[in-house]
């Protein structure tokens, strides 16, 4: 009976102030395919600190299967995630006794995945004493920026590109998020896996066609920009994908051949439309929702948010504009326990969310960011 290790009710949530000053926050990421633990540490009012972090990243066992196999995943999240935690702990120099709130991500995601990391949480949350905290996996996305050198002030304006999400949301602080537009179909994440995998590239796509296409002319091959000149903030990209099989099929075809055995230049030139048919997309919906909202502030977050190309337009844009605009570190673009500690630190923090001893955990593979 899972509840004969409540300690105390929801009512009487335990009572962190006292702590929060400096409180240590460890945090477990198991949404998808990488295994992330990190230890944050609060700061009273300022910015919390990561002190250390682990990950382990399953990409080369999914590669051989060209996407994340969500059972593999969930068993390679139990083999890594408490020596994770130990290395953690170590470079730290803490124990695990010294914790004071284990957080891990609730949803979304795959749910066996998320269940092992909030299985282990709860865990060493019900051993320890200490109470235990679900995060939503896109907040974690949306306040990595606070993790960098150069952290954003409220409120802003965020693009938040994911392999599962692409949304434009209005961040006015901690948990006080609006959705201002969102895709229809597939995410622009998706859009780089999928393209990527059309022109024979492996997983996960985006870098892989992002690496293709350096070497390619972006104005090669006309390629569709959905929604471009719709005055909301959707969406879609489900179209694309379609066009760029068209592309690659006809391409086939005339050179007698199949797509993996195009010639190079004619690869990167498809890789290179398809990637600029995404980015303009994002850059300008992305101004669009700047101009709208009258916000001067634009944070992007999420693993397309590492695209070199989509940085690169940005910063141009939003100069021109006179928009700051805020990425987290590069190798936090894509999922990691210290976005997770991070968001955790700072929902206590701001007062959003109190740590809980209840724990009875579920996950939530679905989960709309703004129900928060
Ligand atoms: O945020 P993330 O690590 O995981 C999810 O929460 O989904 O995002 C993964 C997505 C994948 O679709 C991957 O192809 C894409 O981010 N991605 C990139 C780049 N790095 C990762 N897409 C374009 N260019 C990149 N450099
Ligand atoms: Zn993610």
């Amino acid at each position: 009976m899972t509840e004969g290790y409540e300690l105390m009710s929801e009512a009487n949530p335990l009572n962190l102030s006292a702590m929060l000053n400096n409180a240590l926050v460890l945090g477990i990421e198991s949404s998808c395919d990488e295994t992330g633990v990190a230890l944050v540490q609060l700061q009273g009012p300022e910015t919390p600190v990561l002190l250390s972090q682990a990950l382990h990243s399953q990409i080369e066992m999914h590669q051989a299967y060209g996407g994340v196999v969500p059972e593999l995943a969930s068993r390679d999240h139990i083999r890594r995630v408490l020596p994770l935690g130990a290395q953690v702990l170590a470079q730290a120099g803490r124990t695990l006794a010294e914790v004071d709130v284990v957080a891990f991500t609730r949803g979304p995601g795959l749910a066996g995945a998320l269940l092992v990391g909030a299985g282990v949480a709860c865990a060493l949350g019900a051993a320890l004493g200490k109470p235990v905290l679900g995060v939503h996996h896109l907040e974690g996305h949306l306040l990595s920026p606070f993790l960098s050198a150069d952290p954003p002030n409220f409120p802003f304006v965020a693009l938040l590109v994911s392999g599962g999400h692409t949304q434009l949301m209005r961040v006015e602080g901690v948990g006080r998020y609006t959705l201002l537009g969102e895709t229809i179909d597939d995410a622009a994440g998706e859009a780089f896996d999928k393209s990527a995998k059309l022109l024979g590239l492996g997983y996960p796509g985006g870098p892989a066609l992002s690496r293709l296409a350096e070497g390619g002319n972006p104005a090669a091959f006309k390629l569709p920009r959905p929604l471009l000149n719709q005055p909301n903030l959707d969406f879609s990209f489900a179209g694309l994908k379609t066009a760029v099989m068209v592309q690659a099929k006809r391409l086939a075809v005339e050179h007698a051949g199949t797509v993996v055995e195009l010639p190079l230049q004619v690869r990167a030139d498809l890789a290179a439309s398809t990637e600029a048919a995404i980015v303009d997309v994002l850059v300008k919906k992305s101004l669009a929702a700047l101009a709208q909202s009258g916000l001067g502030r634009l944070v992007v977050a999420g693993g397309v948010g590492a695209n070199r190309h989509l940085r690169q337009q940005l910063n141009q844009a939003c100069q021109r504009r006179g928009v700051r605009v805020h990425y987290p570190e590069l190798h936090l673009c894509t999922d990691n326990g210290a976005m997770i500690a991070m968001a955790a630190a700072m929902r206590l923090q701001s007062g959003v969310q109190t740590a809980s001893r209840i724990y009875a955990f579920d996950v939530r593979p679905r989960w709309p960011l703004d129900a928060l």
